[in-house]
């Protein structure tokens, strides 16, 4: 059964499904065409943190092929009222595919294992791997072919940057990391790189102007993620000077600016750079709707036999 719970599950040529599968739903959707392709199919998303982009465009996502998306709340008790494993084996019953926000990754690999229809991670503290496919799926729309073009991450190397390290590695796109030391990624994050994009290389400094020198993108994210709060006067010390301004962005004039968002402004970055003409952010976020829409298909094909 495919499902799409880390990056690092997929083949690249999967990833390209995914993105042309998206990218041919979006212009048809962009034309006024929204056909049903799966009528009556349900989609159960369970969010155990907030969310306004991955609850929205999933279930839009889901209106527009002709089927439908159930929220639930932490209120629904996921990974407290009883075990995952009775909770996948019930779920999986009732909706076609599962997607879950999770406060702990091994919570959805315990549900996979357990589910018998697929799964979506729509992000856990370990990963995002939806935003990353729309963020490609966006500087694509911009760019075109991205092949051999650096991505800079400045900041925390936190879930998203993890998924974005693992596209760039599967589709051949360089990556750089400026992170404080104590916000690298884990060794065992650096074996999981080396084992399944063996041929990604990860160009680590802590010198902001070092990672964005020559970068097509510069990608950051909030200094303290959902779960995080607790660390939030040491994570905004150590990373204050990992801030994306105008200054940076000097130093790659010619840069896209991606966020994941929600932002916090004057923080990770500032508002010129948010609202500068190289801000890519809201067509990033609608995009997360049509790269999703890929997704969708890409695991309904399967279960549907279409
Ligand atoms: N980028 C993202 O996942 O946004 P939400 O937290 O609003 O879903
Ligand atoms: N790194 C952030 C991303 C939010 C979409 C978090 O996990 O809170």
């Amino acid at each position: 059964m495919k499902n799409l719970v880390s990056l690092k599950d997929l083949s690249s040529a999967e990833i390209e499904e995914i993105l042309s599968l998206g990218r041919d739903l979006k212009d048809k959707y962009m034309k006024g065409v929204r056909e049903p392709i799966f009528r009556g199919a349900t989609l159960g998303m369970i969010f155990q943190k907030q969310s306004l982009r991955t609850r929205v465009s999933f279930e839009t996502a889901m209106i527009h092929l002709g089927g439908s998306a159930l929220f639930m709340s932490d209120e629904i008790g996921f990974g407290k009222r009883e075990p995952v494993n009775d909770f996948a084996h019930v779920l999986s019953q009732m909706v076609d595919l599962v997607m879950i926000r999770a406060k702990k990754h091994e919570d959805v690999l315990e549900f996979v294992k357990h589910a018998s229809v697929p799964v979506i991670n729509g992000l856990t503290d370990y990963c995002h791997p939806c935003q990353a496919l729309a963020d490609i799926f966006t500087l694509r729309e911009v760019e075109g072919d991205l092949r051999g073009k650096k991505m800079a991450w400045v900041g925390d190397a936190n879930n998203v940057a993890l998924s974005v390290a693992l596209i760039c590695g599967k589709l051949g796109l360089r990556f750089s990391l400026a992170v404080p030391e104590a916000y690298d990624f884990s060794s065992e994050v650096y074996e999981m790189l080396s084992e399944n994009v063996p041929d990604l290389e990860v160009e680590k400094t802590q010198d902001p102007v070092k990672a964005v020198k020559g970068a097509t993108a510069v990608f950051t994210d909030v200094w303290v993620s959902m779960g995080q709060e607790a660390e939030e006067e040491a994570r905004k010390a150590a990373f204050a000077p990992y801030q994306v301004n105008a200054e940076l962005m000097a130093h790659c004039p010619d840069a896209y600016f991606m966020h994941c968002l929600p932002a916090k402004r004057g923080l990770e970055v500032t508002d010129e750079v948010m609202e500068s003409p190289r801000s890519l952010v809201i067509q990033e976020a609608g995009n997360r709707m049509h790269a999703q829409k890929g997704v969708l298909v890409w695991l309904l094909q399967q279960v549907w036999k279409k």
